[in-house]
Formats: C-alpha cells, structure tokens, sequence
C-alpha cells in the first residue's frame, strides 16, 4: 500500500475509535447517579489492550463520597488489568475533567494519550467537540518520582 493511502487508512481507523469512545462516554451519562447536582456526566477510556471502559458519576446523600465519571471509568479499567490509557472521553454540558481527575489521569495515560472533551446533553443534536493531549492537563503535577514514592 502506498504512504498515503496507508495514512489515509490509519486515520480512519483513528477515527471509529473515537467515535466509539464519545458514544460509550455518551450511553454511560445517561446512567448518571446525579440526583442532588442534576450535572449528569459520562467517560470512556480506551486502554493498552484495545478495550473501552466507560462509567458516569456516582453520586451520594453524603455530597463528598461523590465519584466523578472519569474515575469510575479509570478504575474500572485498572481493576480488569489494564495500567495504561491511550484515550479518555468526557461528556457533559461543558465536559472537563475536574483537577482530581487530572491527576488521576496522568498516573495512567500516555504522555500524548488524547483527551477529548465533548459538550453535549442527552436528548440534544448539538455538540462541541475540543481535542487535547493528556500532557497538557496539568501544570506542576505530584509527581511520585520527585517526591520518592
Ligand atoms: N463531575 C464529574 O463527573 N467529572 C468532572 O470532571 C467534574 C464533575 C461530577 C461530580 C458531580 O457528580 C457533578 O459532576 C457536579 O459536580
């Protein structure tokens, strides 16, 4: 196959992963446990072996043991095996990952693991979609190395 067409066909396989990544991000949101916000919120990670974890955020009378999506998607990863993330997918009125997902993330994600964040609302066509790299998330990060963890 010649260069392009191979670059051609890398990119659309590129792009049904992360069709399927906003999709599975998209389904878990509507599971949102969010009764006392009403800020339903959903995630979809793509780990090393291919697989898509997804997961919404899980919220309690208790407002503090509240669990954001993206980390309920990145344990359900972890605790199937999977320690690295090449893709996360965030899906909400205005979906970004709060500063504790952040962390969270880069213990697991690939320097240049694409983040992507999609502004949408069940039940709506509309959606903006904002593309960045996990490497970006977070100035000045704890970093286990530096502290001798
Ligand atoms: N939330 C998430 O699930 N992810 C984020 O990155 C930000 C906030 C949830 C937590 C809570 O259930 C609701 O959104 C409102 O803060």
């Amino acid at each position: 196959m010649k260069k392009e067409a191979k670059n051609r066909s890398r990119k659309a396989r590129i792009n049904s992963v992360r069709k399927k990544l906003i999709e599975a991000a998209k389904n878990a949101q509507k599971n949102s446990y969010s009764p006392y916000s009403r800020y339903p919120v959903g995630a979809a990670v793509l780990a090393g072996s291919g697989r898509i974890y997804s997961g919404c955020n899980v919220e309690n009378a208790s407002f503090g043991l509240a669990c954001c999506a993206e980390r309920v998607a990145i344990f359900k990863a972890v605790s199937h095996g999977e320690k690295k993330l090449c893709a996360v997918c965030v899906t909400a009125k205005s979906a970004k990952p709060c500063g504790a997902c952040r962390q969270v993330i880069i213990e697991f994600a690939q320097k240049d693991a694409e983040i992507i964040c999609v502004d949408w609302e069940p039940l709506e066509k509309k959606e903006k979609i904002t593309y960045t790299r996990a490497s970006r998330l977070l100035p000045k990060p704890f970093n286990p190395s530096e502290a001798g963890l």
